[in-house]
């Protein structure tokens, strides 16, 4: 059988395209490093996760702030139609903020706008997410899954404030 010039160069450009997607899908799920939620860890009842006697005063909505180490800090947050619980954070500069997040009732996510930060927020387990703090500023941070009619309304505020200026709130 005879193959035409021609058929064998689009033969052999379709078989590069195929090879490339496939490195590109490899990339893309293997590369960046993004993963889905861990599910193998325990789940936790979405209906008692802002009980203070259960699971203490971090997702209570007492204490949202911790500081874990030098320049690192946990935040916890609760999400729930149609709020963040607390719905003003305030995390210093130059830092290490490793945020905390679950649902008290349906999918949310937590989308701090401008930045790359974002993860969903499911019920009955813990989102974690860590960034680097850099610039003091101050962002929004929005819920970008759809969860009831307000959906639109779901946001808060995130402060990163001079690393001098910060202060904790509360101590443990
Ligand atoms: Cu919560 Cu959309």
């Amino acid at each position: 059988m005879k193959i035409h010039t021609y058929e064998k160069f689009w033969l052999a450009a379709s078989m590069l395209l195929i090879v490339g997607f496939i490195l590109t899908v490899t990339y893309g799920s293997v590369g960046l490093g993004i993963a889905m939620i861990n599910d193998s860890e325990e789940t936790i009842d979405p209906g008692t996760v802002t009980d203070h006697d259960k699971f203490g005063p971090a997702f209570s909505g007492e204490q949202a702030v911790y500081q874990t180490g030098e320049d690192e800090y946990d935040v916890y947050i609760v999400a729930m139609q149609f709020i963040f619980r607390p719905g003003e954070i305030e995390v210093p500069a130059d830092s290490t903020v490793t945020f905390h997040l679950t649902s008290a009732d349906v999918i949310h996510s937590f989308s701090v706008v401008g930045t790359n930060a974002n993860t969903m927020v499911i019920p009955g387990e813990i989102s974690t997410m860590t960034v680097e703090t850099e610039e003091p500023g101050e962002y929004g941070f929005i819920c970008s899954e759809y969860c009831g009619d307000a959906h639109h309304d779901m946001e808060g505020k995130l402060i990163v404030t001079p690393e001098d200026e910060f202060e904790m709130e509360d101590d443990q």
